[in-house]
């Protein structure tokens, strides 16, 4: 369970740290963490130093905020974020999202890079995410709540919130950067998906799939964090292409791909 007595004192620590009150915070998934380093004036602070944080374990996910200026823009990023197969309970992965909103955060922006299940996607694409399955079987907000944080029983109708989906496809149109759209299918991992899983999740109307942000995203909704999420397809999913899958794949699709997704990222977040 998340408490807000938590929250309030993981929000004080950073409100000492940070060089000032940030209006939008950004979740920077697999390979993506980079477009951190290009925050002016940045302030780092590592997770693990931070009151009720835990710390990532993932291989490239750099495990602090950083906090400054994108473009004029006051940003409160997680290079690098938690997931499920670390061995994270849901409510450990969500809790940062309460404390950003806590520190003031407007807009969360979540990127991650996904397996692409919708054929008409090619390796390299960004997708906008309209709405997510959830298929780990689990959720943050098991357990006691604590009404101060958010409902009991929260509304997930627009999770993703239409005005910010809307800015994201005009952003992606002014930097001329082609933005599908679709659902994400949130899963455990570390595994991949075997072909048979991905014709079902194809079956079910997912476009991708990934192994974050549907927790982070009902946290928001629960706190009333209006979200934007875009995915990039770093490989296409098990059995769309007969060859198998690698984490190396990845990471290497998500950097040769950073250009561009920095470009329509920062363009989004000034709009916001
Ligand atoms: N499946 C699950 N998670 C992923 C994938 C995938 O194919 N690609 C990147 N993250």
């Amino acid at each position: 369970m998340i408490s807000k007595q938590n929250v309030q004192q993981s929000a004080a620590y950073l409100r000492e740290m940070l060089p000032f009150k940030p209006e939008i915070g950004l979740v920077l998934g697999s390979g993506l963490g980079p477009l951190a380093d290009e925050l002016e004036d940045a302030v780092h602070i590592p997770y693990g130093s931070i009151p009720h944080f835990r710390t990532s374990t993932a291989p490239d996910h750099a495990g602090r905020l950083v906090c400054g200026a994108l473009d004029g823009r006051r940003v409160l990023c997680m290079q690098g974020r938690l997931h499920g197969y670390e061995g994270y309970a849901p409510d450990e992965i969500a809790y940062p999202v309460y404390v950003m909103q806590r520190l003031g955060v407007r807009a969360l922006v979540l990127t991650n890079a996904s397996g692409g299940i919708n054929t008409s996607f090619s390796v390299g694409d960004f997708m906008l995410i309209e709405d997510q399955i959830n298929m780990t079987g689990k959720s943050p907000l098991t357990g006691l709540n604590d009404d101060a944080l958010g409902a009991r029983f929260p509304d997930m109708t627009f999770a993703y919130a239409p005005a910010l989906r809307q800015q994201a496809c005009e952003a992606a149109q002014s930097c001329g950067i082609v933005l599908r759209r679709g659902i994400y299918c949130g899963v455990n991992g570390p595994q991949f998906e075997t072909p048979a899983e991905i014709r079902m999740f194809r079956a079910l109307g997912a476009d991708a799939v990934g192994m974050s942000t549907v927790f982070e995203v009902i946290a928001a909704a629960h706190c009333g964090l209006p979200v934007v999420g875009i995915a990039m397809i770093t490989n296409m999913a098990a059995g769309v292409m007969m060859q198998p899958l690698s984490g190396a794949e990845v990471n290497e699709i998500a950097l040769s791909r950073g250009t561009d997704f920095r470009r329509l990222i920062t363009t989004l977040v000034v709009r916001l």
